[in-house]
């Protein structure tokens, strides 16, 4: 496996790859890698000659700083795990390699990129689109993989990759959960062992939802969902959104989308840690 930090070396060794028929694979990441990261590398391995994982904590998807700064830096446990997926290239550039000049691009695409996420972290999917569509001209991948945990951020390349016109295929794959449900999240380190366990209640609830949908209206599994996370003290619910799981936009009825999906964000524990998953109700 390669270490590469230059745009420069990286578009060398790919181009040699090109020049000789192989495909392309790259899975985007900000390292802190985890079982989830492994799954996507092990796909990539599997669909392509050629796996690059980047690795690379992007600020301008931030719009907070004590999260950008609280965010694990693990390089050297991260390659290891690369290396033992089969990985053949790390890219893991500076911020100056990534950002010569301020990124004064804008990306929108509502509502994919202006609800949930994209309204209580302003500028979060403008930083997303910014860095990825970076990696994509730098990389030219056939294909791209991205976990399905953000589940938005999917919605909102896929949009990114219709408009620029990149001719790749966008790879979603699936959730990677801990033995307790718990969604695999490189934040999940930040938890303590209670808080861990207690946070299993998300997905706990999310899955009991999906029973409650066959008799309740959405509002009302929407209102029982909140009332039963909240119930636990160290949880706290900041929004749940039931939506139609392309556009994004907000369902009232259960007839209105063949394909529905319940997204959550709760906070767990004193400092807090912010956490999210989702839920398909139909598709
Ligand atoms: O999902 C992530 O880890 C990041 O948002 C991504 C896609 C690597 C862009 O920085």
């Amino acid at each position: 496996m390669k270490r590469i930090y230059t745009i420069a070396k990286l578009k060398a060794e790919l181009r040699k790859a090109r020049e000789k028929g192989k495909t392309i694979g790259l899975v985007p990441t900000m390292g802190a890698l985890h079982e989830g990261h492994a799954s996507l590398v092990r796909r990539s391995v599997s669909e392509n000659d050629v796996t690059v994982v980047s690795v690379f904590l992007n600020p301008t998807q931030f719009n907070d700083q004590t999260d950008l700064a609280k965010y694990p830096r693990t390089l050297e446990a991260d390659c290891q795990l690369l290396e033992s997926c089969g990985a053949n290239i790390v890219f893991a550039p500076s911020v100056e390699e990534v950002y010569p000049e301020p990124d004064t691009r804008h990306f929108s695409y509502p509502p994919t990129d202006s609800v949930m996420e994209g309204a209580f972290r302003p500028g979060h999917f403008n930083g997303v689109c910014q860095v990825v569509s970076k990696l994509f001209m730098m990389v030219e991948p056939d294909r791209a993989y991205f976990g399905e945990k953000d589940f938005q951020q999917i919605a909102v390349i896929r949009r990114m990759v219709d408009d620029l016109g990149f001719r790749l295929q966008i790879v979603p794959c699936p959730v990677v959960r801990e033995a307790t449900g718990l969604a695999m999240s490189s934040r999940n380190t930040l938890l303590t062992d209670e808080e861990r366990l207690t946070a299993a209640h998300i997905y706990k609830t999310l899955k009991e939802s999906k029973e409650w949908a066959k008799t309740m209206t959405v509002q009302e599994v929407h209102d029982r969902v909140v009332e039963q996370i909240n119930a636990i003290p160290a949880l706290e619910v900041q929004y749940y959104s039931i939506v139609d799981g392309l556009s994004l936009a907000d369902v009232t009825d259960w007839k209105q989308s063949d394909d529905i999906v319940g997204c959550i964000t709760v906070f767990c524990g004193s400092q807090p840690i912010r956490l999210i998953d989702h839920i398909r109700y139909k598709g």
